[in-house]
């Protein structure tokens, strides 16, 4: 099926460096819809030398782009956020076919995306220094904010829109430039980004993407890691690749936001309003198929609600259709791969061979593609199994009973990670009590659906460090200067 979008210059197909210009080998490799499998469009196949151009473009514009007025960089992002907004259709068609997401998920994409674009204009008027009271006579004290310099931003394909945008924008509003590597699996939103930044009036120079295959990523990334020139790297990915970027760029001692792998608890205590309950996890778990880092990996329920909880939301769960993105009534789409699936149904065997119960789905839906799995309720998961200490990363809701609020706290903040976690109860010093002992950035209380673009979003322990969004998210791209003054009469 042909990639029905209005602007087909919104596919360029092609690296942007100053100029949309190929990759110097001229390879290029093919992006697939994960629905059909069938090859969408290519893409350039970039290795070192593309990435050093890129590089090159991005140190040369940096000196330019941070001496432009803050007010007037705010312009240039109010236009590209305006941009994002009236081609949402396309890409939202982009996102869907690409990724995969139901096709309202795609066009709610859009939209969060553009979120993030119209905060950073707005903070990018608002950084603001301190003017210190001086500890003796004769001194005036300062501390300035000045752009990081160069930023090389890492995506991941969940969110191809939402992902580049929240880095780009604030590296933009802080005065850097940047370049960007976009996931293998979803290059086509990104490069349809950089066109309507283009048009919206980046300058050459200041914002350059390259795309490279799964087989080619880390001669590109590599690159940036090892130069001095690049001052920071923005990456949301796995925690494994997330250490290695941070062992790689030590030597260079470049500054890192790390946004990388959860394990998000989900908890509801016996005093909970169970439909709200159900709501927030079918909200949380199963936005992208259950493919996004804050997405509930394990659902603790307390013993006098949990038969409860479970009847209701098996109801929710059966009645959940899948299929394709192009039908505009499915409700979860195929997988991103086969890996994926892989690793979803190895979950789901290992659940089943370590004594859980599947009480809706389980299994491959092969009738709708090699991509598809069946949303799937799994009852008396344990600590031990694959679903509860690996991020599944798809839409598997495994379900643990609990006792008492010491176990499940121990039992939730029992893993490597500390991204999200969610709880529903209607006690207010229990609300308290857990939101405080709950090892995570990011709490969602009676609430699954969290991020917002005024919200400091990141994690703690092995999710990572540094916070995308809200009035913090633009210091990640700044340092600060601290100007002394003396000898004043
Ligand atoms: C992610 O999955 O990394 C981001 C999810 C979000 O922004 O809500």
């Amino acid at each position: 099926m042909s990639l029905s979008i209005h602007r087909g210059d919104l596919l360029p197909g092609r690296n942007y460096i100053g100029r949309w210009c190929d990759a110097e080998e001229g390879r290029r490799f093919d992006v697939t819809d994960p629905a059909t499998d069938a090859v969408v469009a290519s893409v350039p196949d970039s290795g070192a030398a593309d990435a050093r151009a890129a590089l090159d473009a991005a140190h040369a514009a940096f000196a330019t782009w941070r001496a432009v007025p803050a007010k007037q960089r705010a312009q240039i992002l109010k236009r590209w956020n305006d941009l994002i907004v009236a081609h949402q259709e396309d890409l939202g068609r982009l996102i869907s076919r690409e990724q995969g997401k139901p096709l309202a998920e795609g066009r709610g994409e859009v939209t969060y995306a553009a979120s993030y674009v119209e905060w950073f204009a707005e903070e990018a008027t608002r950084a603001n220094g301190d003017v210190i009271p001086a500890p003796v006579v004769g001194r005036r004290m300062f501390a300035l904010k000045e752009p990081v310099g160069v930023v090389a931003v890492i995506t991941p394909w969940n969110f191809p829109a939402a992902m580049i945008a929240r880095k780009i924008a604030p590296a933009l509003a802080a005065g850097c430039t940047v370049v960007a590597k976009p996931a293998e699996d979803t290059p086509l939103t990104s490069l349809a980004l950089v066109k309507l930044a283009e048009e919206a009036g980046v300058p050459a120079g200041v914002l350059n993407i390259v795309t490279a295959s799964r087989q080619r990523a880390a001669e590109v990334v590599d690159v940036w890691l090892d130069d001095p020139r690049v001052r920071k790297v923005s990456f949301t990915g796995s925690t494994p690749v997330g250490k290695h970027l941070a062992r790689r760029s030590a030597d260079t001692l470049k500054k890192l936001s790390l946004e990388l792998g959860g394990n998000a608890p989900f908890i509801v205590f016996d005093d909970t309003d169970l439909d709200a309950a159900v709501d927030g996890l079918m909200a949380g778990k199963f936005r992208n198929g259950g493919q996004t880092c804050v997405s509930p990996n394990r659902v603790f329920v307390q013993a006098g609600v949990h038969d409860r909880f479970v009847e209701k939301l098996g109801a929710r769960i059966v009645a959940l259709k899948v299929g394709p993105a192009s039908d505009e009534g499915s409700q979860i789409g195929p997988m991103i791969n086969a890996k994926a699936v892989d690793k979803i149904e190895r979950h789901v065997n290992d659940a089943v061979d370590s004594g859980a119960r599947v009480v809706v789905g389980g299994q491959r839906l092969a009738a709708l593609g090699a991509n598809f799995f069946a949303p799937t309720l799994l009852v008396g998961a344990d600590a031990t199994m694959a679903c509860s200490c690996e991020e599944t990363f798809g839409p598997i809701v495994a379900v643990t009973r609990f006792e008492t609020e010491e176990q499940v706290i121990a039992a939730a903040n029992g893993t490597p990670f500390g991204l999200a976690a969610y709880f529903y109860s209607q006690d207010v010093s229990r609300i308290w009590r857990i939101a405080d002992a709950l090892e995570t950035g990011l709490v969602g209380v009676n609430e699954g659906a969290l991020a917002a673009e005024a919200a400091p979003f990141g994690g703690v322990k092995e999710s990572g460090y540094g916070r995308e969004g809200s009035v913090h998210g633009l210091d990640d791209y700044m340092s600060l200067k601290y100007v002394c003054q003396g000898n004043l009469r």
